[in-house]
């Protein structure tokens, strides 16, 4: 099962990588049920997403869709795309708290001007009393991207977290260096949703979790906040009863996906547990899309029943 999940994962990451397919599933999307993980085409249109979550009980997580520029300009209109959404956001009285992608800032391009972006952003953030949180991409850009958030923490802006994936050999390492900083960050731990080889990255799911638990166990020793982003149950419930068991005020949240296993989300709500929905809008949804179906067989058959249907 675990090399199923693993081959499965590949077949479809590299699938979606097709020209064609990605040609077709672009112009088709909305009809493919790009919706269930998607709020709206932009900030204002999903507002109305963003407000009934909240009045169900679910904090936010708010991101405009991109990643992966290859050019300047494109990066600058992203971080424009960013900035305009932090206006909407406030204005309309929802906690501006933003993840970004730090390739959708330039990150591929020059680490100069992903500074320069991330720092602008980070600091409209901070202006509306708000939080950053920079997503982890794929394992060629995760040196850069830690760098890049150690240089925005040392330039003051202490608002914004990072996100570590528990599939890559090197983070048990990476985590030491997070926890270093001071004041300590806030961390995100997830398995990991890339296309990575074994030489990189774990391929057994019992060593993804096994991975996942020691480095929220460590980030709980050492007072960091942690964020468990995950939809897992077995492991939700395992972390949730070790939190219980050491201390009531331990900082920490479960953080799951817009759309993905909502009774689930419903009930952490419930039974009184800190939830934030990572809740993304845009038009640049594709890749985000594709790592959705490549997650879970029967996300893609309801998109080949779209297709066929
Ligand atoms: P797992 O894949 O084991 O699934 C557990 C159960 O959840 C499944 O049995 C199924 O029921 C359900 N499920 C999971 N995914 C589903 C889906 N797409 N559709 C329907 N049901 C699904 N990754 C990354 O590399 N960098 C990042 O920055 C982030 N950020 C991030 C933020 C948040 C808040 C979350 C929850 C996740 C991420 N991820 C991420 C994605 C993460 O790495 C991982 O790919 C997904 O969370 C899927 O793995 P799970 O741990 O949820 O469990």
């Amino acid at each position: 099962m675990a090399a199923f999940d693993s081959l499965y994962r590949r077949v479809v990451l590299a699938t979606a990588d097709a020209g064609f397919v990605r040609h077709f599933v672009e112009r088709h999307g909305w009809r493919l049920g790009v919706g269930r993980f998607i709020a709206g085409p932009d900030a204002a249109s999903a507002v109305p997403k963003f407000l009934e979550l909240r009045t169900a009980g679910k904090r936010l997580i708010l991101d405009a869709l991109g990643e992966f520029v290859t050019s300047e300009a494109a990066a600058r209109r992203s971080a424009d795309t960013i900035l305009a959404a932090v206006d909407v956001v406030a204005a309309a009285g929802i906690e501006p708290y933003f993840s970004v992608k730090p390739t959708q800032l330039g990150l591929g391009v020059d680490a100069g001007l992903a500074h320069e972006l991330a720092a602008t952003v980070a600091e409209r953030i901070a202006a509306v009393s708000g939080h950053l949180c920079l997503d982890m991409e794929s394992s060629p850009y995760v040196d850069a991207t830690l760098d890049l958030w150690e240089r925005l923490r040392a330039g003051g802006q202490l608002h914004v977290s990072g996100v570590l994936q528990s599939y890559l050999h090197r983070t048990a390492d990476d985590l030491e260096r997070v926890l270093a900083l001071s004041p300590m960050p806030a961390v995100r731990i997830v398995k990991g949703a890339y296309k990575e080889s074994s030489e990189v990255a774990m391929q057994a799911r019992s060593d993804i979790e096994g991975g996942f638990v020691g480095l929220v166990e460590r980030c709980l020793a050492a007072g960091a906040h942690v964020n468990i982003g995950t939809h897992d149950e077995r492991l939700i419930t395992m972390l949730l009863a070790s939190i219980d068991a050491k201390a009531a005020d331990l900082p920490y949240e479960v953080q799951m996906l817009f759309g993905v296993r909502p009774a689930l989300q419903d009930r952490l709500v419930a039974a009184g547990r800190p939830l934030r929905i990572y809740t993304p809008f845009g038009n640049d949804w594709y890749g985000y899309y594709s790592r959705r179906l490549a997650e879970r067989p029967a996300n893609l058959a309801v998109v080949v029943r779209g297709m066929f249907g």
